[in-house]
């Protein structure tokens, strides 16, 4: 459909057509990435969900393969839902989903390949037991899914963890114990609950190592590890992390700070985003991160292109052994196998008020590296509050300041994606990292949000970002990946070569000086396996 193709992305994945959501099952196996993913065949909105498959050398170039997994037994006739892969110490691949039964109630199915000597994975058996778990005494039948990758425990038993709620507003992780994938037993207590979070979809635990230089396998416990524990929340459609400590002996996962445990404090994401899940490459030795990016237009419009959603750049996760306080998220190294010609800028001022446009020719896809110096005209005594403020529009002393992104040369559309440094108390910074979607497209019907969130700015450091931009995406990354917000957006005007980048500088007392580098990107190979080629 040529109205709607410049929305279509160059370089992040998503379906020739139809509906995609969550990622399910990532995982590495005889030289491939695998993807699977939740999947429409017949349309552009939810429903009839399948898993889609689709293979990669590198993370960055797919080909797309035949339905993994279909509807086709009273278990999950009404959908195959979000699951996880788990490989076993003897290379053996387990695969977990949630089938919606012909009843609609929520069970735990197992499958795994027929042949694992085909790397392509293409034919999966369903266990003939299935379901091999059903909603316990006391959870919902339609509050039970998306189960775990599963870890082994200390005594040779393996476990995984599945969302779910207690009451109505208490948002749980039931764990269960198994030793061969068949037969499961449910723990008394939970991982963790949180009041109020409401049901935890997609959940996600893994390990990771405190001196944050290395990523480890699922299983890894004891000492100079913690683990993460991210709930995707049902209620609010945020993905929520938190970093704590699991004791492997009661199954037990508690919060460094209480504060910001699970679903009231960080977000992988502080954009459109959710159902993420990581997988760990034991190819690379690095844990990866995937997402679902959905659109924010309306559904007609979904129906009108053909297509609905995309997942974002993978990204390696590992803990911030610097601040202590968060993970670093940053796009896999081989994004940068696309980097094309490259523009550096070296310190340009940008005075308090303006912008300052980049001349860089084409930009609807970019890979933009940017660090950023204040220099204070006057200093502010007040207590300055409120985030991300109403928008890049909204100015305060020290800031915003940044980038227009997906901006037209008239800026009658943009995306402002800034730091916005406001004075805490005693001279102190507090920086918000923010994504300003307001201006972002002239059409109508399209939910425009400005997202954002905290990130810590350490006394020695400069702000820096990196910004993908992939003609309708938007995926930010603050101080090395402190804050993430990935951005979906409409432009109209800013489309191919009418797309430009520009500085700003909206505070009222401070000169900003930014250097750049950044690359035009080129477009990844994504389209279908070239079985005939094989045959000739
Ligand atoms: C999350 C989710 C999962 C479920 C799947 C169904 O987006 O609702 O909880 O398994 O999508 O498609």
């Amino acid at each position: 459909n040529a109205m709607f193709s410049w929305q279509r992305s160059a370089y992040h994945f998503q379906p020739q057509k139809n509906w995609m959501n969550d990622p399910n099952g990532p995982l590495y196996h005889k030289g491939w990435y695998h993807l699977f993913y939740q999947y429409n065949p017949y349309s552009a909105i939810w429903g009839n969900i399948t898993w889609g498959h689709a293979v990669s050398r590198d993370l960055i170039h797919w080909l797309y393969l035949p339905l993994a997994l279909v509807p086709d037994h009273w278990y999950d006739i009404k959908g195959v839902w979000t699951g996880s892969a788990t490989i076993l110490p003897d290379a053996q691949i387990i695969m977990l989903y949630t089938g919606e039964t012909n009843e609609s109630v929520q069970v735990q199915n197992l499958a795994y390949p027929a042949n694992l000597s085909d790397p392509l994975l293409l034919h999966w058996l369903k266990y003939p037991g299935n379901p091999v778990m059903v909603p316990p005494p006391g959870i919902k039948p339609d509050d039970f899914r998306d189960p775990t990758t599963a870890w082994l425990g200390p005594e040779g038993t393996w476990r995984l963890t599945m969302g779910s709620k207690f009451n109505t507003t208490i948002g749980i992780s039931l764990v269960y114990h198994t030793t061969n994938f068949r037969d499961y037993e449910l723990l008394d207590g939970v991982l963790h609950a949180v009041p109020g979070t409401g049901m935890w979809e997609c959940v996600d635990f893994y390990p990771v190592a405190i001196n944050g230089s290395v990523a480890l396998d699922t299983s890894s416990f004891g000492p100079g590890i913690k683990h993460v524990l991210k709930a995707s929340l049902d209620n609010t459609k945020v993905d929520h992390y938190a970093i704590g400590t699991y004791a492997p002996k009661t199954d037990k996962w508690t919060p460094d700070n209480p504060e910001e445990d699970v679903g009231i404090g960080l977000k992988v994401d502080y954009g459109r985003y959710y159902a993420s899940k990581t997988f760990f490459d034991q190819h690379k030795q690095r844990r990866v991160l995937w997402g679902w990016i959905n659109e924010t237009d309306t559904e007609t419009a979904d129906l009108k292109k053909g297509w609905a959603s995309l997942q974002t750049i993978p990204r390696t996760v590992l803990y911030d052994n610097k601040t202590g306080t968060n993970l670093l998220q940053w796009p896999v190294e081989e994004v940068e196998s696309l980097r094309l010609n490259s523009t550096m800028f070296k310190e340009v001022l940008v005075e308090p008020g303006s912008v300052v446009p980049l001349d860089i020719g084409t930009t609807t896809q970019l890979d933009i590296l940017a660090e950023f110096e204040i220099e204070p005209l006057i200093s502010s005594t007040t207590n300055e509050i409120g985030n991300c403020g109403d928008g890049a529009v909204d100015r305060s002393t020290y800031g915003p300041f940044g980038l227009l992104v997906i901006a037209d040369a008239s800026l009658s559309e943009l995306t402002p994606i800034y730091f916005r440094p406001l004075n805490a108390s005693g001279g102190t910074l507090k920086t918000y990292f923010c994504t300003d979607e307001t201006r972002s497209s002239k059409a109508s019907n399209v939910f425009k949000q400005v997202y954002g969130g905290k990130v810590p700015v350490l006394d020695d450091e400069n702000y820096n970002m990196r910004v993908l931009v992939d003609h309708s995406i938007v995926e930010s990354f603050a101080q090395g990946g402190r804050t993430v917000i990935s951005s979906r957006i409409y432009p109209t005007e800013a489309i191919y070569g009418a797309a430009r980048l520009f500085l700003f500088n909206n505070a009222t007392g401070v000169n900003v000086r930014a250097t750049l580098k950044i690359w035009e990107l080129n477009s990844a190979f994504i389209r279908p396996f070239p079985f005939e080629r094989d045959s000739v």
